[in-house]
């Protein structure tokens, strides 16, 4: 599917472009938003790098990533939002999801509107059956966030991802599609 374009009241996602970077930059090169994610504060060569992977992964012809530009009302780039399809079992109908906002965007409520905006996408638009994310143990922020729209926690993946200071857990959260009130915002 291409483009997407899926509104709320307070925000809404579109597909990424080369202007975005700086934008991007602004999010994924602080510090206190790659704390609790699984890379270093990036570069703005890495972030350009980045873009670059998600535009041609949206034009791919059977799309599995959907990485998508968080935007508010007035347009300004806040956050950069992700559901990729899972494959790998053909009895498997899920995806999983992943979020980061500016900070100064934090604590407003917008964390959720985007994820419901990716639930939106991955029910109603993908046709999905099972929605997932896998937080750091000690990212409370996420683990609210989630809980709050209908992502119920599942359990720990032990040693789930080998990051510069050793091997990570993760703590996944799920939601079902007959879980999911898609009048949730
Ligand atoms: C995790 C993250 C997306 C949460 O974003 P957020 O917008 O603060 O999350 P929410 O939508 O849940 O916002 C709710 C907070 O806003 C407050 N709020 C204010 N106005 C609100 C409104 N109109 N509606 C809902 N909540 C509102 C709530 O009280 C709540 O505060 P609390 O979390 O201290 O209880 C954000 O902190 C982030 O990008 N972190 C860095 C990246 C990251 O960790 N990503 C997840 C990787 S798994």
């Amino acid at each position: 599917m291409y483009p997407v374009s899926i509104t709320s009241p307070r925000l809404s996602l579109r597909e990424f472009d080369n202007s975005d970077v700086d934008a991007v930059l602004a999010i994924y090169g602080d510090q206190a938003v790659a704390e609790y994610m699984s890379f270093e504060p990036r570069t703005r060569d890495q972030v350009a790098a980045t873009i670059e992977h998600v535009m041609a992964a949206a034009q791919a012809p059977e799309r599995l990533e959907y990485s998508l530009a968080g935007v508010l009302p007035d347009g300004e780039l806040v956050a950069f939002l992700r559901l990729a399809v899972d494959v790998g079992h053909p009895l498997q109908s899920s995806g999983q999801i992943g979020f980061a906002f500016r900070a100064d965007q934090w604590g407003h409520g917008l964390g959720g509107e985007g994820i419901q905006l990716l639930l939106r996408l991955g029910f109603e638009q993908l046709g999905l059956y099972r929605i997932w994310g896998a937080r750091a143990p000690g990212n409370d922020r996420s683990a609210r966030v989630m809980a709050r729209q209908g992502m119920v926690e599942e359990g720990t993946i032990r040693g789930h991802l080998k990051l510069a200071g050793g091997w990570r857990d993760s703590v996944v959260h799920s939601i079902l599609a007959p879980e999911w009130d898609p009048g949730q915002d």
